[in-house]
């Protein structure tokens, strides 16, 4: 669970909040922002004998990880509309149950053909096959993850020799000025010829419908591709290292899911979190092996039967870990990326030499990737003493 305004996933920030202790209440969190700070005055304290981290750099690190833990709990970046913004448990306790699912639905709300294509260029599979498609996640109106992505791992088309095409998921828009946002869309989408959308409302609690329907388009219109991703819109990507891991030999080319792993990953059942999955949802404690949402990799024979299995996988709001749970009942396993090290969540500074050796970082803001992108592709050996 992670979630980012991407309209991204949900998982990471299941790991992030048991990472950085955020699910607790306000009260626990302001104690802990005392504590941290206290620890920080005594690590400064320790540490300015011999002056190392000034106390201006070390307050520094204090703020942007307050920071961080604030967007972590808050998610300001993904917006919903106020006339989507109706909790979980709201509509739990519903007196006439869960929301119902669309008219001629089959199965369940989370089961892709339920929904038909707005936008699907069901043609870019077909001029050049793909080696990778990545497919991103994206609030409708949020132009500027896309445009910022556009600009940056998603500017080339061939990547370490093969051919890459990222494309942008979307919903239909919510408020009062969905139709204004649709017909910008629809621009939009005529100059760049890579938005998919579909028909269903797009919110944070239908991001599991969200990577659903990215399976179906993937099984559907670019099954030629090799392999695929499903990567948030907030995310660092280092695509030339992502190629390089998928050249390696070795790698699978079939029943390949990769990533972040997740293991034994405990279940919200606190109503007041992001991520809380109620029990008549999902009755276990735990969820199966997943791959972290903001970033997860997979052989693109996978996509058709992750919808097919689908059919018999009741839905839970926790994308990536239901893709956990459709590996499961396949009867397949996540793997370890040959690297695992290359797979980062969230990072604490920039470090150009980093950047250059990772696949994925979790970033603040679509600026930051801009930001981040130029300095590492600037002239000039990215690690020292590599010069
Ligand atoms: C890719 O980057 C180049 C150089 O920065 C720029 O001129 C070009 O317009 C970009 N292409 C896309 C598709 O954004
Ligand atoms: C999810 O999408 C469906 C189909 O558009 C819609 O009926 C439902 O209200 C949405 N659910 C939420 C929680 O936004």
């Amino acid at each position: 669970m992670e979630e980012s305004d991407s309209g991204g996933t949900a998982p990471t920030g299941q790991v992030v909040s048991s990472l950085l202790c955020c699910q607790k209440k306000t009260s626990f969190q302001s104690w802990f922002k005392v504590l941290l700070l206290l620890g920080l005055v005594f690590v400064a304290c320790y540490t300015l004998s011999d002056s190392s981290p000034s106390w201006t750099q070390l307050y520094e690190h204090y703020q942007s990880f307050m920071k961080r833990t604030n967007e972590v709990n808050s998610h300001p970046g993904y917006p919903v509309h106020p006339k989507h913004r109706e909790s979980l448990r709201h509509i739990l306790n519903r007196k006439t149950g869960p929301t119902l699912p669309p008219a001629g639905t089959q199965y369940h709300q989370a089961y892709a053909p339920n929904y038909h294509f707005i936008m699907d260029n069901k043609d870019v599979c077909k001029i050049w096959t793909p080696f990778l498609a990545l497919l991103v996640p994206v609030a409708p109106h949020n132009v500027a993850a896309r445009d910022a992505i556009r600009q940056t791992w998603a500017n080339r088309s061939v990547v370490q020799g093969e051919v890459v095409r990222t494309l942008f998921m979307l919903g239909l828009p919510g408020g009062d000025d969905a139709e204004q946002v649709q017909e910008t869309l629809k621009q939009e989408n005529l100059k760049h010829q890579d938005l998919i959308q579909s028909n269903f409302m797009d919110t944070y609690l239908n991001l599991t419908i969200k990577t659903m329907v990215i399976m179906d388009w993937l099984a559907t219109r670019c099954p030629s591709a090799a392999y695929a991703m499903k990567i948030d819109s907030d995310m660092f990507l280092n695509i030339d290292n992502l190629v390089i891991m998928l050249q390696k030999p070795g790698i699978p080319t079939e029943k390949y899911l990769t990533g972040m792993l997740m293991w034994d990953r405990p279940v919200v059942r606190s109503k007041d979190s992001k991520w809380y999955v109620p029990e008549e949802m999902y009755p276990d404690p735990t969820y199966p092996t997943y791959c972290l949402g903001m970033g997860y990799l997979f052989s693109n024979d996978l996509p058709a039967q992750f919808v097919e299995i689908s059919k018999k996988i009741k839905p839970f709001n926790i994308e990536d870990a239901y893709i956990g749970m459709c590996m499961k009942k396949l009867g397949l396993q996540p793997t370890s990326p040959p690297d695992a090290s290359q797979f980062k969540a969230y990072n604490w500074k920039y470090d150009r030499c980093e950047y250059s050796k990772i696949i994925t970082y979790i970033l603040a803001s679509s600026e930051q990737l801009v930001e981040y992108w130029t300095d590492l592709k600037k002239p000039g050996a990215p690690c020292k003493g590599s010069e």
